[in-house]
């Protein structure tokens, strides 16, 4: 062990439909962490097996570090007198003290708020949003609560659920009345367009909820917004900044699906976004109201829609650990700014020891 070096445990893989997104983002962290850190690599199978990977970073995107033999169980103490992983070997376990804990990981159990509570518990620090405001920015509907609550504006929407789903018709006349047709459908907790869906009428609707419903208990039904999609980057803690540049994505699907996010690559990304100079400061500037108002600390992507008849800005999603490959939006958007990948680990470091 190096006495000089911060001690990072990076985290990757996770059981969540994101898994893959994963790999990809801490393999381009685990290439750009600067010698300035001493790294342990803890996988997550998608079965939720924690483990110590020692293999090599080009190994983790293809799945094989997970047939690595050298591997052994690797889990995050909740005992703060440890303040560390405990690995576990034929003779016992051995601790490795850790500064910090780096949660390369999207989605459920990731991103959510369950991780964050063990870091929490475990008196780690770590890097991002804690687990309120990581759980409030994974549930759509908390995050349509708590925003409005505070004038920021969100596509219109209701709530469905099994409940709601027993009187359908009941259901629908109410959702018709305040939305109209096309809606949106999304599971409250779900993430990279996972069971999502777009309905013209009341029976696609209805399948639409039923798709919605398989990933969660509830599912956010909302207006169809005619848009520019566009996102934003947040960084800091109290005083956090978005950066000065938006991005743009333009879908060559009819919505931006989880294959044309991560598979066909049919998705054209525009840095600076094309919006006036007027609309680019009022997203910045609700980005970092949003972030506020939630909670969030550390980092977040905030993605809004630009409308089209009136370049109304509204805020579609926050997410508390964006993809983070070296080219995903986030980092784009600081390296734009003259931040390199590198230098942002820093910083996102930083910030999380720093936060008391
Ligand atoms: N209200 C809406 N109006 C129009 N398009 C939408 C709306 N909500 C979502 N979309 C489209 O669906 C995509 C996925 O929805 P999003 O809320 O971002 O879910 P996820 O958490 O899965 O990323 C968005 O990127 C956007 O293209
Ligand atoms: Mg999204």
């Amino acid at each position: 062990m190096n006495e000089n070096k911060i001690r990072v445990a990076v985290l990757f893989g996770g059981v969540s439909s994101e898994h893959e997104i994963s790999l990809m983002s801490a393999e381009s962290v685990l290439c750009n962490l600067s010698d300035q850190y001493e790294v342990l690599r803890i996988g997550i199978t998608k079965d939720g097996r924690w483990v110590e990977y020692t293999g090599s970073n080009e190994e983790i995107t293809n799945q094989k570090w997970e047939s690595d033999t050298s591997l052994r169980t690797a889990v995050v103490s909740p005992d703060r007198s440890h303040k560390g992983i405990l690995l576990l070997g034929k003779d016992g376990y051995t601790v490795y003290p850790v500064d910090i804990c780096f949660p390369v990981l999207h989605g459920k159990h990731g991103e959510d708020g369950t991780i964050q509570g063990l870091f929490q518990l475990a008196g780690i620090p770590f890097v991002g949003c804690d687990t309120i405001s990581s759980a409030n920015c994974m549930d759509k509907e908390m995050t349509h609560t708590i925003l409005e609550a505070n004038g920021i504006r969100m596509a219109k929407w209701v709530i469905v659920n099994e409940q709601k789903m027993q009187d359908f018709d009941a259901f629908a006349q109410q959702a018709e009345e305040k939305l109209g047709y096309p809606m949106f459908i999304k599971p409250a907790n779900a993430g990279s367009s996972v069971g999502v869906g777009k309905a013209k009428n009341r029976e696609e609707l209805k399948s639409a909820c039923e798709t919605a419903l398989k990933e969660d208990y509830k599912a956010v039904v909302e207006e169809c917004i005619e848009m520019q999609e566009v996102e934003t980057a947040v960084l800091g803690n109290e005083n956090a900044r978005a950066a000065g540049v938006i991005g743009e994505l333009v879908p060559v699907v009819e919505f931006y699906t989880y294959e044309a996010k991560y598979i066909d690559g049919t998705t054209e990304l525009h840095i600076p976004g094309r919006v006036s100079e007027e609309i680019s400061l009022k997203l910045r500037q609700t980005a970092e109201k949003a972030f506020k108002a939630i909670g969030c600390e550390g980092f977040a992507r905030i993605d809004f829609f630009v409308r089209k008849s009136d370049s109304e800005v509204i805020l579609n999603e926050i997410n508390t650990i964006p993809g983070f490959t070296s080219i995903s939006m986030y980092p784009k958007l600081w390296d734009y700014c003259g931040m390199s990948y590198s230098k942002l680990l820093d910083n996102l470091i930083q910030l999380g020891l720093e936060r008391k």
